[in-house]
């Protein structure tokens, strides 16, 4: 098993993207509710936090809670939203000491007044912290955030704020909930499922994918250590060839 002393601390990925998936089959497989798998991925959270802060990442996206899974029973829909809260109030003062700045992204206005109420006020209490910023993807769905770009884009048209001309990658970016982050460097899905489920579809363009069986609940820092482990040992070439990156050739 990889230990922090394995990583190479001058090149650990800034930004870290998770799908945390698993949590229903870790509950089948101790013949408990869904909901107990879902409240020890909460806890595993924890330990991937403490690994980013270890190691230096700035930002840590995870995947809570998809448009898609508005779909679910409304027991297991209501029981996250309380869960979100309840991460919410057992976790605020615990991110403040570890200087962890709380966001949340995603259709936020399908929310109860609860649960969006609470995280805008993790948000705001949060919001001076620098050594790492915790994402929160809840209620997302990264089809649903690019027309959103592209709705807002076109109302700015429409009044002549911008010309389509105008519009590039930069730009459209901008328009983007995710506009205060840099992309992810690596991503990261557990439970050994190969999908991406609609997760920052835009964002992963040049993004280091790592599958791992790992059921979500049981996924440790040392988990994290790997994956940055596997990551350092690619070369990222952004398109170019080996030898443009090696002999840093235009
Ligand atoms: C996917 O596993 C997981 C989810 C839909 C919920 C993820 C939520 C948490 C880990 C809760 C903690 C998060 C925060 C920020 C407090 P699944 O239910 O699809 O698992 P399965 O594929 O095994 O059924």
């Amino acid at each position: 098993m990889i230990s922090l002393e394995d990583i190479k601390l001058n090149a650990v990925p800034r930004h870290i993207a998770i799908i945390m998936d698993g949590n229903g089959r870790w509950a089948k497989q101790r013949q408990q509710q869904r909901i107990e798998g879902h409240i020890q991925g909460a806890a595993a959270l924890k330990s991937t936090l403490e690994g980013c802060l270890a190691v230096g990442v700035k930002y840590l996206t995870v995947y809570a809670f998809s448009l898609e899974n508005w779909d679910r029973s409304p027991q297991e829909v209501n029981s996250l939203m309380n869960l979100f809260v309840n991460y919410c109030h057992t976790e605020v003062d615990n991110l403040n000491k570890n200087n962890i700045r709380f966001k949340a992204i995603g259709k936020l206005d399908m929310l109860n007044d609860e649960c969006y109420r609470v995280l805008k006020i993790t948000e705001e209490k949060t919001k001076d912290n620098t050594a790492l910023t915790l994402v929160v993807a809840i209620s997302y769905g990264s089809r649903w955030e690019i027309v959103h770009a592209a709705q807002q884009l076109a109302k700015e048209i429409a009044c002549h704020k911008i010309q389509s001309e105008q519009i590039n990658e930069q730009l459209f970016a901008k328009y983007l909930i995710t506009d205060f982050m840099p992309d992810p460097d690596l991503l990261i899905r557990t439970s050994g499922e190969y999908r991406i489920s609609n997760y920052l579809l835009w964002q992963i363009a040049y993004t280091e994918l790592y599958f791992t069986n790992v059921l979500w609940p049981d996924f440790t820092k040392e988990e994290l250590y790997e994956a940055i482990a596997d990551y350092q040992k690619r070369e990222r070439r952004f398109g170019k060839t080996s030898e443009q990156i090696n002999h840093k050739l235009k």
